[in-house]
């Protein structure tokens, strides 16, 4: 099978299976930029949500969640509002905007690399004599585009629909440093929708305008990023780091280091920002994204956020679009709750280090995660056709239905009534069972085996006879007799493996 039929294949999975359904409203037509779960996809998002807020906690974070809209004053001080931008180029004729960055790497894609500066992109329209595709007509400078979604509150007050989770935790730092007892660094998270007035949404749920950021903060003082002893744990891990220097002589090459030697060859400055990435590369390897498929690539000065001073995307390599970010990694310094201090004239000044006199605006370390592309990425990571099988082979804690219960034929009653009472006795034991008794029994093994359905119950005549099924396991397809009695508590004892 050649790859893009594999790919029509998967895309038309994520429909036909109930993960991503869009653009939406797809009955009017589809509004780009927006998209829907189904039930398969919403399983699978809360089983991601339930291992991330687990792991949270191990590491010593807490949750809140914050209003999704705010008033101007705080994106003015923010900085979003001034320079939450992306370069867009406009046609003289047609008006059609184009974001710039991305004109540019789809007509030179072998002269573009990330993060070039305006003037740069500029240079190069220019000298190719690039044109607007639809009118032929030569493009001349690059606009600033804001990507913050206005709205209007109450009687006429203008707010903002806020583009990431961050700042809205920021703005709880007074809150938090009293909920925290003086005890730092303060880790919190905050999981929700943000948004974004993307230019030409493309590239399905990757580019929504609507969105979720799963997004850990550490507030920290200057002298504990450096003298960080969680990072003694972690030190000796080693990660596929692509920094900016090596990107610009080979971005091919990428060499897994440690994160100690990381610190001591000066690619990572600070211990607690290290610590970070490893945070990352955890949550990422667990939910099951193969290890080969991941690197961590840091931004070029250009490229990176008006708040960053070191940033690291990690990204997983797919198929369909090439390197994807599925989390930002940013040294924010002081620069947020500085901003916050100033315009909202509030004190954020703590003493957090060792010595108790000095009083310092807080340092803040941040992951940012974007779970809708985490779900594509692990869809996409995990999917494969074995002799024109498709096979979801994706990690069992994850996958929309645990077990899937089938009677081998619908219509004789008592073995469709055994299959009833077996699928009820596993949601008794709160064990995710899906009943199916519909179509031929080669059908819907098929179906869970699309939806990534670690184990299928039939119930069969002899099933009837001796109280016995076959669950048949879905990547090695081994089918074993188990007895109904023991069923629920081998399916626990699996679910742990
Ligand atoms: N909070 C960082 C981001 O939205 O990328």
């Amino acid at each position: 099978m050649k790859i893009e039929d594999n790919i029509e294949t998967f895309n038309s999975l994520l429909r036909r299976r109930g993960f991503i359904w869009g653009p939406s409203p797809e009955i009017y037509g589809g509004f780009a930029g927006f998209y829907s779960y189904g039930p398969a996809g919403m399983a699978l998002k809360n089983n991601i949500l339930d291992i991330f807020r687990r792991e949270c906690r191990y590491f010593g974070f807490g949750e809140v969640e914050c209003p999704t809209i705010m008033p101007s004053i705080v994106w003015e001080a923010s900085g979003h509002l001034e320079r939450f931008i992306d370069p867009v180029i406009r046609c003289n004729k047609c008006k059609t905007l184009y974001r710039a960055d991305k004109f540019l790497q789809e007509n030179l894609p072998d002269q573009v690399r990330e993060g070039l500066s305006f003037k740069e992109m500029e240079i190069l329209i220019e000298k190719y004599n690039l044109t607007c595709p639809k009118c032929d007509i030569p493009f001349e400078r690059i606009e600033e585009y804001n990507l913050m979604l206005k709205t209007s509150v109450g009687n006429n007050t203008i707010a903002y629909l806020r583009p990431e989770t961050a700042t809205t935790t920021y703005l709880l730092f007074n809150r938090l440093n009293q909920d925290a007892r003086r005890q730092y660094p303060i880790k919190i998270f905050q999981f929700g929708k943000a948004y974004r007035n993307e230019i030409s949404p493309r590239q399905g749920v990757l580019r929504m305008r609507a969105f979720d950021q799963f997004e850990l903060q550490i507030f920290i003082s200057k002298e504990l990023e450096m003298n960080f002893e969680e990072f003694n744990e972690v030190k000796n891990e080693k990660l596929p780091l692509l920094d900016w220097k090596q990107q610009e002589k080979d971005d091919s090459k990428i060499n897994a280091i440690s994160l100690d030697n990381a610190i001591k060859n000066g690619i990572l400055k600070k211990p607690a920002y290290a610590y970070c990435l490893f945070i990352g590369y955890h949550l990422t390897k667990i939910l099951g994204i193969p290890e080969p498929l991941i690197r961590f690539r840091q931004h070029s000065i250009n490229e990176r956020a008006h708040y960053a001073d070191d940033a690291w995307d990690l990204e997983i390599k797919t198929r369909q679009f090439g390197w994807v970010e599925i989390c930002g990694i940013h040294d924010r310094t002081d620069y947020d709750l500085k901003r916050h201090a100033e315009y909202s004239k509030q004190n954020f000044e703590v003493s957090m280090g060792s010595d108790s006199k000095i009083k310092e605006v807080p340092q803040v370390l941040e992951i940012a995660f974007g779970i809708d592309r985490i779900i594509y990425t692990l869809l996409e990571t995990n999917f494969i056709i074995d002799q024109g099988r498709i096979n979801l082979k994706i990690n069992q804690r994850l996958a929309p239905n645990t077990v899937a219960v089938f009677p081998l034929v619908k219509n004789k009653e008592d073995i469709k009534k055994l299959a009833l009472k077996i699928h009820r006795e596993l949601l008794e034991n709160r064990i995710n069972s899906f009943f199916d008794a519909a179509g031929s029994i080669g059908k819907r093994y098929r179906r869970q085996d699309e939806l990534g359905t670690k184990w299928c119950i039939t119930i069969d005549y002899e099933s009837l006879e001796d109280n016995t099924v076959t669950i048949r396991e879905r990547d090695s397809m081994d089918q074993k007799r188990l007895n109904i009695s023991e069923l629920a508590n081998i399916i626990k004892k699996k679910q742990e493996e």
